[in-house]
């Protein structure tokens, strides 16, 4: 149901609101259960905040370098053309990412702020696209709806994901593609190095003040398929090399593509993605399936 859509000053499309958000306690959402009880409410302040204070326009190049190669990993597995949602989209790098190559995308998070966040990543890049305010417990959209449902570093915030991949796999068209990238709490080298570029550099994301669960590959896995999904795959991702030149590159946000492109051979253990020991020590399971 729409409710209303927003107007943000210097953008060309209104923001769509579906059901209640920005932590308004509606009767109908304290029917429905957990979603927006306080614990959640936190949650959605802690991500408003976020995206008010963080300048995600310019990521630090790590970010950027584990994109890289996880865009290169979804070429692989991505149909040719279709619709695309992702949930949680914050400053929806995957969406205009996926919008540049030509699918027709949908950006859907409950915080207002990410979503102009991510409108203005969309603006700068000319592209067009839809987006939506609303709770992932709960998506204003028919069953078999988009070829692609995704989310990136949402479910492991979650003690209990499987209303959320219930709710992604609902809309997903019969052979549609899930993907998820999740990043629970475990040991990675990016973290060790992230910890030490805090240490060394005082640089660092502060990543660690929101929940994260501690799913394994194999719950992840049970996850996916118990949502119905198949052909599932889950794989450790992101294993960076905790050098003294990888923490530098963690204060130097500018680096142009060529360069990250080469640098991202060099500092990405690549071949260590999809192994058991890239599930040891990568930074987020890359987790796919198909409805
Ligand atoms: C860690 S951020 C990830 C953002 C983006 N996908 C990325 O990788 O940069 C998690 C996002 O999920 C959103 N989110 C968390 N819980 C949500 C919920 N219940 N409904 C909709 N969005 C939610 C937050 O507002 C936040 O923007």
């Amino acid at each position: 149901m729409v409710v209303k859509s927003l107007n943000v000053k210097g953008f060309p499309y209104p923001i769509v609101v579906h059901g209640s958000c920005y932590g308004m306690r509606s009767r109908r959402n304290k029917e429905v259960g957990h979603r927006l009880e306080d614990s959640n409410l936190k949650q959605q302040e802690y991500w408003n905040k976020l995206w008010t204070t963080q300048n995600w326009a310019s990521r630090d190049s790590l970010g950027e370098m584990i994109d890289y190669v996880k865009f290169r990993h979804l070429l692989n597995i991505l149909p040719m053309k279709g619709s695309s949602i992702e949930i949680g989209c914050g400053s929806a790098r995957v969406s205009s990412w996926l919008a540049l190559k030509g699918y027709e995308t949908f950006a859907m998070d409950y915080s207002k702020q990410a979503l102009i966040t991510a409108k203005n990543s969309y603006f700068q890049l000319s592209l067009s696209g839809d987006f939506v305010c609303a709770d992932a417990f709960k998506l204003p959209f028919k069953n078999e709806t988009f070829n692609i449902v995704l989310s990136t570093g949402l479910l492991e915030h979650f003690s209990d994901p499987f209303p959320i991949v219930r709710e992604m796999t609902r809309i997903l068209k019969v052979r549609g593609l899930f993907y998820a990238d999740i990043v629970p709490k475990k040991f990675s080298t990016f973290r060790l190095l992230r910890r030490l570029g805090e240490k060394v550099l005082n640089v660092g994301l502060n990543s660690d003040e929101m929940f994260e669960n501690r799913l394994n590959q194999k719950q992840i896995e049970k996850l996916l398929t118990a949502n119905g999904l198949s052909n599932v795959h889950v794989y450790g991702m992101g294993v960076i090399v905790p050098s003294l030149k990888s923490i530098q590159l963690l204060r130097s946000p500018n680096l142009g593509k060529e360069t990250l492109k080469k640098r991202c051979y060099w500092n990405y253990v690549k071949w260590l993605d999809k192994t058991k020991l890239g599930s040891l020590l990568g930074w987020y399971f890359f987790c796919y399936g198909w409805k």
